[in-house]
Parts: structure tokens; sequence; C-alpha cells
């Protein structure tokens, strides 16, 4: 790949079946997977793990990797449970989270400092995305790497028709023990509960977790939340996200999660999603980005 030629940082790496991007840089080390521009592994000298991986993670073409940041796009979660504007846009039933997951996207930029590490990757509309989803896109995942994380999803419409997308970076966080942790920003915020008939429901305090919950925040919300020592701050710019934890019955059905691991992860999405669905016009750009710094 000449785009990794002398670099000082950045080589490709064969993982099982897929091809990763790996960023060795004196304070910290990233791993990004080109398929799906999943980003599995960021993790600072002085402060640890940003993300969780599960430990029974697999790396085989054609599905997810579990745990770290899988970009939902362009449609995030079940299908139907999306606006008619963005189910107008796919043809046919399709599974969840869209296929940007698991396509093979292209490294397109490579910038490196001393204080930072910058890639894009790119995805295009192909033959097999026309078919599903009749766009053409040029949709762009750029990671900047320093003492903190930076994520931008920048979705680009290169087609005469306007279409309108859902979407999330799905982050996995790592926790001591899920149920000692308090997460700070929402409170006050509605919520709609997928778990209780997609019934709209007012967050009175800290999100807390003592059964399985998935539920999409309505509003921007600047994330706090605390695990053991460490302190975890998630900002973003869109007006939605969803907050997950699979609990223990629903652990026991997904796939590379062991029985017990809904104890030490969390996933907070930052999201574009129900009324704050994205509508893209052609020649027309949006942004979708978050910022996750740890102390
Ligand atoms: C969350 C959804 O975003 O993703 C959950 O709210 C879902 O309902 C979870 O179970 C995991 O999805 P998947 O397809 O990666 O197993």
């Amino acid at each position: 790949m000449p785009l990794i030629e002398n670099k000082s940082f950045s080589s490709i790496i064969k993982h099982d079946e897929l091809d990763c991007l790996h960023i060795n840089h004196p304070d910290f080390f990233a791993e990004i997977c080109l398929q799906g521009a999943q980003l599995t592994q960021f993790k600072h000298r002085l402060q640890g793990d940003f993300l969780w991986l599960s430990p029974t993670v697999q790396y085989k073409q054609g599905q997810s990797l579990r745990g770290g940041v899988p970009i939902c796009w362009p449609w995030f979660g079940i299908l139907d449970k999306n606006p008619s504007s963005v189910t107008d846009c796919v043809n046919g039933p399709q599974g969840s989270h869209g296929f940007a997951r698991n396509q093979c996207w292209e490294l397109s930029n490579i910038t490196e400092t001393q204080d930072s590490v910058m890639i894009e990757l790119t995805l295009k509309h192909s033959q097999q995305s026309l078919a599903v989803w009749p766009f053409k896109f040029e949709l762009t995942c750029r990671f900047t790497f320093s003492e903190k994380l930076t994520i931008e999803l920048i979705t680009q419409n290169l087609d005469e028709k306007v279409f309108t997308i859902s979407q999330a970076l799905h982050t996995y966080f790592p926790v001591d023990d899920i149920s000692t942790v308090s997460i700070h920003g929402a409170d006050s915020h509605k919520y709609v509960d997928a778990l209780d008939d997609w019934q709209i429901k007012h967050q009175q305090q800290a999100i807390q977790f003592n059964q399985e919950v998935d539920r999409i925040y309505l509003g921007n919300i600047e994330y706090k939340f605390k695990s053991e020592h460490e302190c975890f701050e998630l900002n973003s710019n869109s007006h939605s996200s969803v907050v997950w934890n699979p609990w223990i019955n629903k652990s026991k059905t997904l796939s590379q999660f062991p029985d017990d691991a809904y104890q030490s992860m969390l996933c907070i999405e930052n999201a574009n999603v129900l009324d704050d669905v994205i509508t893209v016009k052609p020649n027309q750009t949006h942004t979708l980005s978050m910022t996750l710094i740890k102390r």
C-alpha cells in the first residue's frame, strides 16, 4: 500500500482474515480494521484503554467485530424501526445497522505528527451497495488520535437525488463493574425505551444498570461516567444517542460475546436517529462527530 510507505508509526498487518492498520505511536497504540473502518483498540500510554473489545472477538470477513467502534450507516438498528424517510431509501428487508460496517474501506489519508496521528478511510458506492441503497455516495471516517480520540463520519451525496440516513458511532466502553456505573449528562432528557414498547420516558437522575438497557436519548448530551479510577467524557454534535447494555439473557444470544461480558462493558452510541435523521442533498455533506476524553 503506497500510502503506508515512509510512515513512522503506521503499518498494515493481517489479523486472521482481516487487514488492519496498526498505529504504534510513542504515546498510544491504535488498531483499525479496514473492514467497516472499525476502530478496535485505542490505548494511551498514560490513560490506558479507551475502548472495550470482546475477549472472543473474531476477525472474519463479512461480519462486524464485537467491540471498539462499529460504524452503523446508512441506517441504524432494526430497519423497520426507522422513520419512513430512511426506510424509503432502502431496497427490501435488510439486517440491522446498515452495510458500511461489513464492507472493506480504502485507506485514504495518514498524517503523522509528534503529538497526533490522523487517519482517513473512505467507502464509495459499488454495484453491491447500489442494489441495496440506490445512491452514489462517498463516506469518509476520520480518526484523530492524541491524548484524546476524535472521530468524524462524513457523508457526501454524489447522487442527483436527496437521501435520508440514520447512523451511529457504536462505541463500546470498558467498565470495572457495570452495577457500580452511573452515567451523568442525560438527567432530565427524554428517551425512547426500546425494551418497553418504544414508550417515551423521562430520565430523572443518572443512568444506572440493574437490568437490560436499550434506550435512545433525545437532545444533545455531554456524557460523563466513572469506572473505578477513570473518568470518561463523551461529546458529540448529534441530537440523539443510544445507551445499551445487554445484561444476562441477551448476552447469551450475542455473537463474539462471553455470557458474563455484560459486566465489563457498556455502549454509548452518538447517533442520528428518530427525528434526528439526516437528509443530505446532492453535492452536500454532513458530518457526525464525537470526542472522547479520559481523565
Ligand atoms: C445497539 C442496539 O445499538 O446495538 C441493540 O440498540 C443491539 O438493540 C446492539 O442489540 C448490538 O447490535 P449488533 O447487531 O451489533 O449485535
